[in-house]
């Protein structure tokens, strides 16, 4: 179709790669915007021109008068529109499909930062500027930002987010093409927003399984949480068997919660990061508010993230994809890689470090 007049441009650095499942679908959509408006425009200039040559001003010339034309007037109101309605449908499905990450998709998360990207995975291994992610699986992001409003973009795999402070943005792609991509803050930042840049490394799945086994030195994200919840005196009101003066956050996650004002809410990372950070704002039916401190300004977005890995791991009924302790099925078996990032515990890559 039209993605196949790409090649053509190929040696042009006038387009980027395209390396993601829905790159094709956008590149589709795109050249049809840009047809329509090229064809647009030429009917519009040579109807300009030959109207212009054919009525023009002749001496003493009495003009006929033309009173209107209602089949040309239907014409060119339904035409456009139906033009316009493909544009919106076609839009439309791509936007929602972008809105929807599948269920099995592989959970990384991003904390974006004056000025760098934090990346963390669920097997605990973090890095800076980098993400490393394996093609032909689903990769879906969690993105937090801890200052100002940031934007995470991956021109080749056609995908870009605004990372606002105060509460989680989602993004995903299928990786389809092993290489390594420009990953960019396209959000004026402050004076260096033009730094916040990295790569992303597409690998072989088999390629990725060998990256991903060294692990993280300080253990699975749900581990580094688990000592984050001990640390913080968590454990001393939510226990994990009973119910103590804060709620028992086993098996909670993604559950609906009963809050003390009659509404329900879902206990998914959203709530889970706000009753973190912000305790009162939905006090759980049954419980007394004012009780928790608030850990905002105490904890990072990236303990953040560790903690919610933490609960979750609590919920066995988590999808494997979904649970903080383990991998994404085809990658690496979860209790495999805990084992595995334990015992490379010392080994094992630390903040900042880019493992190739
Ligand atoms: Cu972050 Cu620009």
């Amino acid at each position: 179709m039209l993605a196949n007049l790409l090649p053509l441009f190929a040696d042009l650095p006038l387009f980027p790669p395209v390396a993601s499942k829905q790159a094709g679908q956008i590149d589709d959509l795109y050249w049809f915007l840009v047809a329509v408006s090229a064809i647009m425009t030429a009917v519009i200039f040579i109807g300009v021109v030959g109207f212009a040559f054919k009525y023009r001003r002749r001496a003493n010339a009495h003009p006929t008068q033309i009173e209107g034309s209602t089949v040309l007037e239907l014409t060119w109101s339904i035409l456009p529109f139906l033009v316009m309605l493909v544009m919106f449908w076609w839009g439309a499905e791509l936007f929602f499909q972008a809105q929807n990450p599948p269920k099995d998709a592989m959970e990384v998360f991003v904390t974006g930062k004056q000025w760098m990207w934090k990346v963390q995975y669920p097997d605990g291994t973090r890095e800076i500027d980098a993400l490393h992610v394996p093609v032909g699986q689903p990769v879906k992001l969690t993105m937090a930002s801890e200052d100002v409003i940031h934007s995470f973009s991956i021109p080749a795999f056609r995908v870009r987010h605004d990372v606002v402070p105060g509460h989680y943005d989602n993004l995903w792609f299928t990786p389809t093409k092993p290489g390594k991509y420009h990953l960019f803050c396209t959000e004026y930042c402050g004076n260096q927003h033009a730094g916040m840049v990295g790569w992303v490394y597409a690998m072989e799945p088999r390629e990725y399984t060998k990256w991903a086994s060294g692990g993280g030195g300080e253990g699975s994200l749900a581990d580094q949480g688990e000592a984050l919840f001990q640390q913080n005196g968590c454990s001393t009101c939510h226990l994990l068997d009973q119910q103590g003066r804060c709620p028992m956050l086993r098996g909670i996650y993604n559950k609906p919660v009963q809050l003390a004002d009659g509404r329900t809410v879902t206990a998914d990372d959203a709530y889970l990061r706000e009753s973190i950070l912000d305790p009162n704002a939905k006090i759980v039916s049954g419980f007394e508010p004012n009780i928790m401190p608030n850990f905002k300004g105490q904890l990072s977005e990236e303990n953040v993230i560790q903690l919610i890995a933490y609960i979750k791991s609590l919920s066995p009924n988590t999808p494997a994809s979904q649970q903080a302790g383990g991998a994404p099925p085809p990658i690496t078996p979860s209790k495999g890689a805990r084992a595995a990032s334990a015992a490379n515990a010392a080994g094992g890559a630390t903040s900042g470090q880019v493992k190739q």
